[in-house]
């Protein structure tokens, strides 16, 4: 459910060999460079030599050698791994080809990620088979990879959810807005979960069901003015009442 912490690029090698128009065999070969750690210190390479979707040989630089997994690839694992080039090739891969590529996508995406903004608001009815709509709202993310999730008491829900794409803002950022329709129970609590490759942890926001927004704001400017039409009342009253008891009255 976390966004992808790790980070991992592969050089993919794909031969096919048809015996036909819709089956045949395939052989592919996967190079994968895995970190986490921003200095790339924790770096991990893989190499698979797969046919037909099962792994024949995996070298993992952990290991530092290559297994076999089927009989032709323990065959051949034994002779590469008695061959000192094939394995210096292979520590070459972690030393030199994946951290000089781990910089450069390093440098041009983890390196800009910025967490979102999440904002949780309600929404006018559009007709739709439940009388409430909450839109839950993520601004200025980048990469795009985004996961808004809706819970109801802290369980995921899936029904009732449309979200729209991540949306580029054209200035490197992206947004995203998902609702969620739903008919409000008492003592319910409804959430919003924001998870993002910026964030160490998601984003929960809760929905205050007390009041909308914009109905607190316009109470606060009405009580406001209140406050403030009293002050000048009471002041008014004091100065006038000051004046008059100054005032000295003379018989007409
Ligand atoms: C590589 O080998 C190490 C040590 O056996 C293991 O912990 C790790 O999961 C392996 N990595 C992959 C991607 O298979």
């Amino acid at each position: 459910m976390s966004q992808p912490k790790v980070l991992s690029f592969h050089l993919m090698l794909m031969l096919s060999a048809f015996t036909g128009a819709a089956n045949g065999y395939y052989f592919s070969r996967w190079n994968k460079c895995i970190h986490s750690s921003r200095d790339l210190s924790d770096m991990v390479y893989i190499d698979n030599y797969i046919f037909n979707k099962d792994i024949v040989i995996e070298y993992n630089s952990t290991v530092g050698k290559f297994v076999g997994y089927t009989e032709l690839g323990v065959h051949n694992a034994q002779i590469w791994n008695n061959d000192p080039s094939q394995l210096q090739g292979m520590k070459s891969q972690l030393e030199v080809y994946c951290p000089h590529n781990a910089e450069i996508r390093q440098k041009a995406i983890a390196d800009k990620t910025v967490p979102p903004k999440v904002k949780l608001s309600s929404v006018k009815q559009a007709g739709g088979r439940h009388p409430a709509v909450l839109m839950c709202s993520a601004y200025r993310f980048y990469p795009h990879w985004i996961q808004v999730t809706w819970m109801k008491d802290n369980k995921p829900v899936k029904s009732d959810v449309t979200s729209t794409e991540e949306m580029p803002n054209g200035d490197w950022y992206y947004q995203i807005h998902s609702h969620l329709e739903y008919t409000p129970k008492s003592g319910e609590k409804i959430s919003c979960m924001v998870d993002h490759s910026g964030l160490t942890k998601p984003i929960i926001v809760d929905w205050d069901p007390s009041l909308p927004e914009p109905e607190r704001n316009k109470i606060a400017i009405g009580a406001s003015g209140l406050v403030l039409g009293i002050i000048i009342a009471a002041a008014g009253l004091i100065y006038y009442k000051k004046k008059s008891s100054g005032r000295i009255l003379v018989p007409s």
